[in-house]
Protein backbone atom coordinates (compact mmCIF):
# COMPACT_ATOMS: atom_id res chain seq x y z
CA UNK A 1 0.00 0.00 0.00
CA UNK A 2 1.35 3.33 -0.72
CA UNK A 3 0.91 6.65 1.14
CA UNK A 4 -2.18 7.38 -1.27
CA UNK A 5 -3.48 4.64 -0.59
CA UNK A 6 -6.19 4.32 2.47
CA UNK A 7 -7.48 1.15 4.45
CA UNK A 8 -11.49 1.47 5.94
CA UNK A 9 -12.57 0.73 8.85
CA UNK A 10 -13.22 -2.72 9.96
CA UNK A 11 -16.37 -4.71 10.37
CA UNK A 12 -18.06 -3.39 13.53
CA UNK A 13 -16.16 0.03 13.82
CA UNK A 14 -18.13 3.00 13.43
CA UNK A 15 -17.40 7.07 13.85
CA UNK A 16 -19.84 8.82 15.81
CA UNK A 17 -20.42 11.22 13.01
CA UNK A 18 -19.64 11.89 9.19
CA UNK A 19 -16.66 14.51 9.22
CA UNK A 20 -17.96 15.70 5.79
CA UNK A 21 -15.04 16.65 3.20
CA UNK A 22 -12.33 16.20 5.82
CA UNK A 23 -10.68 14.29 3.41
CA UNK A 24 -11.17 16.53 0.51
CA UNK A 25 -13.82 17.02 -1.73
CA UNK A 26 -12.98 14.31 -4.73
CA UNK A 27 -11.57 10.77 -4.65
CA UNK A 28 -10.12 8.61 -7.12
CA UNK A 29 -11.27 4.83 -6.91
CA UNK A 30 -9.81 1.61 -7.81
CA UNK A 31 -13.12 -0.87 -7.79
CA UNK A 32 -11.71 -4.50 -8.55
CA UNK A 33 -13.63 -7.30 -10.30
CA UNK A 34 -13.72 -10.43 -8.13
CA UNK A 35 -15.12 -14.18 -8.35
CA UNK A 36 -17.91 -14.94 -7.11
CA UNK A 37 -19.52 -18.59 -5.95
CA UNK A 38 -15.77 -19.94 -6.07
CA UNK A 39 -17.46 -23.14 -7.72
CA UNK A 40 -19.16 -24.96 -4.46
CA UNK A 41 -19.85 -22.03 -2.64
CA UNK A 42 -22.88 -20.77 -4.64
CA UNK A 43 -23.68 -16.86 -2.79
CA UNK A 44 -21.65 -17.50 -0.02
CA UNK A 45 -17.81 -17.26 -1.37
CA UNK A 46 -16.02 -15.20 -2.98
CA UNK A 47 -12.35 -13.70 -4.12
CA UNK A 48 -10.66 -10.40 -5.15
CA UNK A 49 -8.88 -10.04 -8.11
CA UNK A 50 -5.88 -7.32 -9.08
CA UNK A 51 -7.03 -7.07 -12.94
CA UNK A 52 -9.24 -5.52 -14.19
CA UNK A 53 -10.71 -2.17 -12.63
CA UNK A 54 -13.02 0.13 -12.80
CA UNK A 55 -11.77 3.84 -12.29
CA UNK A 56 -13.86 6.15 -10.28
CA UNK A 57 -14.33 9.29 -9.39
CA UNK A 58 -16.94 10.32 -6.38
CA UNK A 59 -17.21 14.34 -5.64
CA UNK A 60 -18.97 15.57 -2.17
CA UNK A 61 -22.85 17.88 -3.19
CA UNK A 62 -23.69 20.08 -1.04
CA UNK A 63 -27.35 18.51 -1.78
CA UNK A 64 -29.25 15.14 -1.20
CA UNK A 65 -29.01 13.90 -4.20
CA UNK A 66 -26.65 11.03 -6.12
CA UNK A 67 -25.69 11.97 -10.15
CA UNK A 68 -24.21 9.26 -12.22
CA UNK A 69 -22.00 9.64 -14.93
CA UNK A 70 -20.82 7.52 -17.69
CA UNK A 71 -17.00 8.82 -18.12
CA UNK A 72 -16.71 6.64 -21.82
CA UNK A 73 -19.57 6.57 -23.13
CA UNK A 74 -20.96 3.52 -22.20
CA UNK A 75 -24.72 3.09 -21.94
CA UNK A 76 -25.08 2.88 -17.99
CA UNK A 77 -28.18 3.40 -16.66
CA UNK A 78 -28.05 7.37 -15.53
CA UNK A 79 -31.22 7.25 -13.11
CA UNK A 80 -29.26 6.71 -9.76
CA UNK A 81 -32.27 4.20 -8.80
CA UNK A 82 -31.80 2.34 -11.59
CA UNK A 83 -27.63 2.18 -11.23
CA UNK A 84 -25.60 -0.52 -9.43
CA UNK A 85 -23.38 2.63 -8.55
CA UNK A 86 -26.57 5.11 -7.65
CA UNK A 87 -28.72 2.99 -5.55
CA UNK A 88 -26.08 1.85 -3.05
CA UNK A 89 -26.01 5.69 -2.50
CA UNK A 90 -29.34 6.65 -2.95
CA UNK A 91 -29.39 4.05 0.79
CA UNK A 92 -26.22 5.70 2.58
CA UNK A 93 -27.41 9.50 1.71
CA UNK A 94 -31.10 8.06 3.49
CA UNK A 95 -29.29 7.52 6.84
CA UNK A 96 -27.39 10.91 6.66
CA UNK A 97 -27.96 14.24 8.13
CA UNK A 98 -28.35 16.90 6.08
CA UNK A 99 -27.44 17.89 2.60
CA UNK A 100 -24.93 16.06 1.83
CA UNK A 101 -24.78 13.75 -1.61
CA UNK A 102 -22.64 12.04 -4.46
CA UNK A 103 -21.74 12.83 -7.60
CA UNK A 104 -20.14 9.34 -9.17
CA UNK A 105 -18.35 9.16 -12.38
CA UNK A 106 -18.08 5.87 -14.09
CA UNK A 107 -14.93 4.88 -15.97
CA UNK A 108 -16.23 1.27 -16.85
CA UNK A 109 -13.18 -1.58 -17.43
CA UNK A 110 -15.11 -4.36 -16.11
CA UNK A 111 -17.38 -5.30 -18.47
CA UNK A 112 -21.29 -5.98 -17.43
CA UNK A 113 -22.52 -9.51 -17.68
CA UNK A 114 -19.05 -10.97 -17.93
CA UNK A 115 -19.23 -12.77 -14.06
CA UNK A 116 -16.26 -10.99 -12.78
CA UNK A 117 -18.54 -8.77 -10.46
CA UNK A 118 -18.86 -5.30 -12.81
CA UNK A 119 -21.93 -4.37 -10.79
CA UNK A 120 -20.76 -5.40 -7.57
CA UNK A 121 -17.38 -3.11 -8.64
CA UNK A 122 -19.27 -0.18 -9.19
CA UNK A 123 -21.24 -0.36 -6.05
CA UNK A 124 -18.78 -1.20 -3.72
CA UNK A 125 -16.60 1.57 -5.67
CA UNK A 126 -19.19 3.82 -4.94
CA UNK A 127 -19.84 3.52 -1.40
CA UNK A 128 -15.91 2.79 -0.22
CA UNK A 129 -15.39 6.16 -1.91
CA UNK A 130 -18.24 8.33 -0.67
CA UNK A 131 -17.68 6.93 3.05
CA UNK A 132 -13.80 8.27 2.42
CA UNK A 133 -15.40 11.64 1.77
CA UNK A 134 -17.10 11.12 4.99
CA UNK A 135 -14.08 10.68 7.18
CA UNK A 136 -14.91 6.57 7.33
CA UNK A 137 -18.34 7.12 9.11
CA UNK A 138 -19.58 3.78 8.04
CA UNK A 139 -17.95 0.62 9.06
CA UNK A 140 -17.31 -2.17 6.10
CA UNK A 141 -20.22 -4.16 7.20
CA UNK A 142 -22.51 -1.21 6.71
CA UNK A 143 -20.86 -0.63 3.11
CA UNK A 144 -21.31 -4.32 2.26
CA UNK A 145 -25.12 -3.64 3.46
CA UNK A 146 -25.57 -0.55 0.90
CA UNK A 147 -23.76 -1.74 -2.18
CA UNK A 148 -26.17 -5.07 -1.85
CA UNK A 149 -28.69 -2.60 -2.99
CA UNK A 150 -26.52 -2.43 -6.38
CA UNK A 151 -26.78 -6.28 -6.82
CA UNK A 152 -30.69 -5.90 -6.28
CA UNK A 153 -30.83 -3.60 -9.42
CA UNK A 154 -28.59 -6.08 -11.04
CA UNK A 155 -30.10 -9.27 -10.32
CA UNK A 156 -33.29 -8.64 -8.66
CA UNK A 157 -31.60 -10.27 -5.42
CA UNK A 158 -29.60 -8.82 -2.83
CA UNK A 159 -26.44 -11.60 -2.60
CA UNK A 160 -22.83 -10.35 -1.02
CA UNK A 161 -20.11 -12.48 -2.60
CA UNK A 162 -19.18 -10.48 -4.81
CA UNK A 163 -19.65 -7.12 -3.10
CA UNK A 164 -17.69 -8.47 0.11
CA UNK A 165 -14.03 -9.69 -1.18
CA UNK A 166 -14.31 -6.28 -3.21
CA UNK A 167 -14.57 -4.27 -0.11
CA UNK A 168 -12.85 -6.51 2.12
CA UNK A 169 -10.26 -7.33 -0.06
CA UNK A 170 -8.80 -11.51 -0.21
CA UNK A 171 -11.42 -14.43 -0.13
CA UNK A 172 -14.63 -13.85 1.99
CA UNK A 173 -17.41 -16.30 3.41
CA UNK A 174 -20.55 -15.03 3.75
CA UNK A 175 -22.21 -17.18 6.18
CA UNK A 176 -25.39 -14.70 6.29
CA UNK A 177 -26.89 -11.92 4.64
CA UNK A 178 -29.73 -11.51 6.91
CA UNK A 179 -28.14 -10.48 9.59
CA UNK A 180 -24.63 -9.58 7.67
CA UNK A 181 -21.88 -11.88 8.93
CA UNK A 182 -18.65 -12.02 6.72
CA UNK A 183 -15.94 -14.12 7.30
CA UNK A 184 -12.57 -13.29 5.63
CA UNK A 185 -10.97 -16.44 4.82
CA UNK A 186 -6.82 -16.49 5.29
CA UNK A 187 -5.63 -18.32 1.65
CA UNK A 188 -2.25 -18.94 -0.18
CA UNK A 189 -1.00 -16.85 -2.36
CA UNK A 190 -2.50 -17.57 -5.80
CA UNK A 191 -2.92 -17.40 -9.51
CA UNK A 192 -6.08 -17.01 -11.00
CA UNK A 193 -6.73 -17.11 -15.08
CA UNK A 194 -9.60 -15.70 -16.88
CA UNK A 195 -11.12 -16.31 -19.75
CA UNK A 196 -14.25 -13.64 -20.89
CA UNK A 197 -15.97 -15.51 -23.78
CA UNK A 198 -17.52 -12.34 -25.23
CA UNK A 199 -20.80 -13.57 -24.86
CA UNK A 200 -23.06 -11.88 -22.13
CA UNK A 201 -24.73 -13.57 -19.76
CA UNK A 202 -27.08 -11.89 -17.61
CA UNK A 203 -27.00 -12.59 -14.13
CA UNK A 204 -30.87 -12.21 -13.88
CA UNK A 205 -30.98 -15.23 -16.63
CA UNK A 206 -28.57 -17.39 -15.19
CA UNK A 207 -30.51 -17.37 -11.68
CA UNK A 208 -33.63 -17.55 -13.21
CA UNK A 209 -32.50 -21.12 -14.95
CA UNK A 210 -31.45 -22.64 -11.68
CA UNK A 211 -33.63 -25.83 -10.09
CA UNK A 212 -35.44 -24.61 -6.94
CA UNK A 213 -34.91 -27.43 -5.15
CA UNK A 214 -31.88 -29.75 -4.66
CA UNK A 215 -31.08 -33.63 -3.94
CA UNK A 216 -30.20 -34.70 -0.36
CA UNK A 217 -27.33 -36.53 -1.96
CA UNK A 218 -25.93 -33.46 -3.98
CA UNK A 219 -26.27 -31.36 -1.05
CA UNK A 220 -24.08 -33.52 0.91
CA UNK A 221 -21.33 -33.47 -1.54
CA UNK A 222 -21.54 -29.81 -1.65
CA UNK A 223 -21.56 -28.90 1.77
CA UNK A 224 -18.20 -31.34 2.01
CA UNK A 225 -16.98 -29.38 -0.96
CA UNK A 226 -17.32 -26.12 0.91
CA UNK A 227 -15.73 -27.25 3.94
CA UNK A 228 -13.47 -28.34 2.21
CA UNK A 229 -12.24 -25.66 -0.39
CA UNK A 230 -12.62 -23.02 3.24
CA UNK A 231 -10.35 -25.62 5.22
CA UNK A 232 -7.44 -25.96 1.79
CA UNK A 233 -7.12 -22.39 2.20
CA UNK A 234 -6.96 -22.02 5.88
CA UNK A 235 -4.30 -25.17 5.82
CA UNK A 236 -2.89 -23.81 2.68
CA UNK A 237 -3.65 -27.54 1.39
CA UNK A 238 -3.67 -26.88 -2.54
CA UNK A 239 -4.54 -30.79 -3.26
CA UNK A 240 -7.41 -30.66 -0.65
CA UNK A 241 -8.04 -27.28 -2.78
CA UNK A 242 -7.97 -28.67 -5.96
CA UNK A 243 -10.26 -31.79 -4.78
CA UNK A 244 -12.94 -29.12 -3.38
CA UNK A 245 -13.11 -27.38 -6.74
CA UNK A 246 -16.53 -29.39 -7.59
CA UNK A 247 -20.12 -28.27 -8.18
CA UNK A 248 -22.78 -30.57 -8.61
CA UNK A 249 -25.46 -28.21 -8.16
CA UNK A 250 -24.96 -25.11 -10.13
CA UNK A 251 -22.57 -25.82 -12.71
CA UNK A 252 -24.25 -28.90 -14.56
CA UNK A 253 -27.37 -26.51 -15.13
CA UNK A 254 -25.14 -22.90 -16.31
CA UNK A 255 -22.57 -24.63 -17.93
CA UNK A 256 -24.85 -25.27 -21.16
CA UNK A 257 -24.48 -21.45 -21.69
CA UNK A 258 -21.14 -21.08 -21.95
CA UNK A 259 -19.09 -22.71 -25.64
CA UNK A 260 -16.48 -24.49 -24.55
CA UNK A 261 -16.32 -24.84 -20.87
CA UNK A 262 -16.11 -28.83 -20.77
CA UNK A 263 -12.96 -28.52 -22.22
CA UNK A 264 -11.74 -25.80 -20.96
CA UNK A 265 -12.20 -27.46 -17.38
CA UNK A 266 -10.53 -30.42 -18.33
CA UNK A 267 -7.81 -28.79 -20.64
CA UNK A 268 -6.91 -26.68 -18.03
CA UNK A 269 -6.45 -29.22 -14.71
CA UNK A 270 -4.32 -31.51 -17.39
CA UNK A 271 -2.09 -27.70 -17.86
CA UNK A 272 -1.83 -28.04 -13.97
CA UNK A 273 -4.24 -25.74 -12.71
CA UNK A 274 -5.27 -26.85 -9.48
CA UNK A 275 -8.82 -26.35 -10.73
CA UNK A 276 -12.03 -23.78 -11.52
CA UNK A 277 -15.44 -23.48 -12.75
CA UNK A 278 -17.84 -20.87 -13.80
CA UNK A 279 -16.97 -17.44 -12.36
CA UNK A 280 -19.79 -15.99 -10.69
CA UNK A 281 -22.94 -16.49 -13.26
CA UNK A 282 -20.90 -16.73 -16.26
CA UNK A 283 -19.85 -16.78 -19.30
CA UNK A 284 -16.14 -16.39 -18.03
CA UNK A 285 -13.90 -19.47 -16.58
CA UNK A 286 -11.38 -19.29 -13.60
CA UNK A 287 -9.19 -21.14 -12.90
CA UNK A 288 -6.77 -21.51 -9.89
CA UNK A 289 -2.78 -22.22 -9.66
CA UNK A 290 0.04 -22.97 -7.94
CA UNK A 291 2.70 -20.66 -9.65
CA UNK A 292 2.81 -17.85 -12.80
CA UNK A 293 4.26 -20.38 -14.99
CA UNK A 294 0.90 -22.68 -14.62
CA UNK A 295 -0.94 -19.44 -14.65
CA UNK A 296 0.45 -18.83 -17.88
CA UNK A 297 0.35 -22.19 -19.50
CA UNK A 298 -3.51 -22.12 -18.39
CA UNK A 299 -4.13 -18.82 -20.46
CA UNK A 300 -2.33 -20.60 -23.26
CA UNK A 301 -5.23 -23.48 -23.52
CA UNK A 302 -8.14 -21.39 -22.67
CA UNK A 303 -6.70 -19.03 -25.72
CA UNK A 304 -6.13 -22.35 -28.48
CA UNK A 305 -9.39 -23.58 -27.57
CA UNK A 306 -11.41 -20.34 -27.71
CA UNK A 307 -9.24 -19.40 -30.94
CA UNK A 308 -10.69 -22.74 -32.55
CA UNK A 309 -14.06 -22.12 -31.49
CA UNK A 310 -14.00 -19.19 -33.21
CA UNK A 311 -15.36 -16.87 -29.99
CA UNK A 312 -13.50 -13.78 -29.11
CA UNK A 313 -12.02 -13.61 -25.78
CA UNK A 314 -10.30 -11.71 -23.19
CA UNK A 315 -7.74 -13.57 -20.89
CA UNK A 316 -6.20 -11.93 -17.46
CA UNK A 317 -3.42 -13.97 -15.62
CA UNK A 318 -3.27 -11.67 -12.20
CA UNK A 319 -3.25 -13.00 -8.19
CA UNK A 320 -5.51 -12.63 -5.35
CA UNK A 321 -6.17 -8.59 -4.40
CA UNK A 322 -5.97 -8.85 0.11
CA UNK A 323 -6.80 -4.72 -0.14
CA UNK A 324 -10.04 -4.79 -2.06
CA UNK A 325 -11.39 -1.28 -3.01
CA UNK A 326 -8.56 0.91 -3.02
CA UNK A 327 -8.79 5.29 -2.79
CA UNK A 328 -5.56 6.15 -5.10
CA UNK A 329 -5.49 9.89 -4.81
CA UNK A 330 -7.82 12.73 -3.29
N1 LIG B 1 -23.62 -15.77 -6.66
C1 LIG B 1 -24.09 -15.01 -7.80
C2 LIG B 1 -24.63 -15.97 -8.84
C3 LIG B 1 -22.92 -14.24 -8.35
O1 LIG B 1 -23.95 -16.94 -9.13
O2 LIG B 1 -25.72 -15.75 -9.36
C4 LIG B 1 -23.29 -13.39 -9.53
O3 LIG B 1 -22.12 -12.71 -9.97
Amino acid sequence: MNENQHTILAQGEKNNTPVVGAKGKLVKILAPATVANLVCGFDVLGLCLHEPNDLMEIELLEEKKIVIVSADGYPLPLDPAQNTAGAPLVEMISELPGNIGFKVTIHKKIKPGSGIGSSAASAAGAVVGANYLLGDFFSKQDLVRFAMFGEKVASGVKHADNIAPCIYGGITLIRSIHPLDIVPIPAPELYVTIVHPQIEVRTSDARQILRKEVLLKDAIKQWGNIAGLVAGFIQKDLALIGRSLEDVIIEPVRSILIPGFDEVKLKCKEAGALGGGISGSGPSIFMLSKDEPTAIAVEGVMKEIYNRIGLAYHTYVTTINQTGVTVIDN
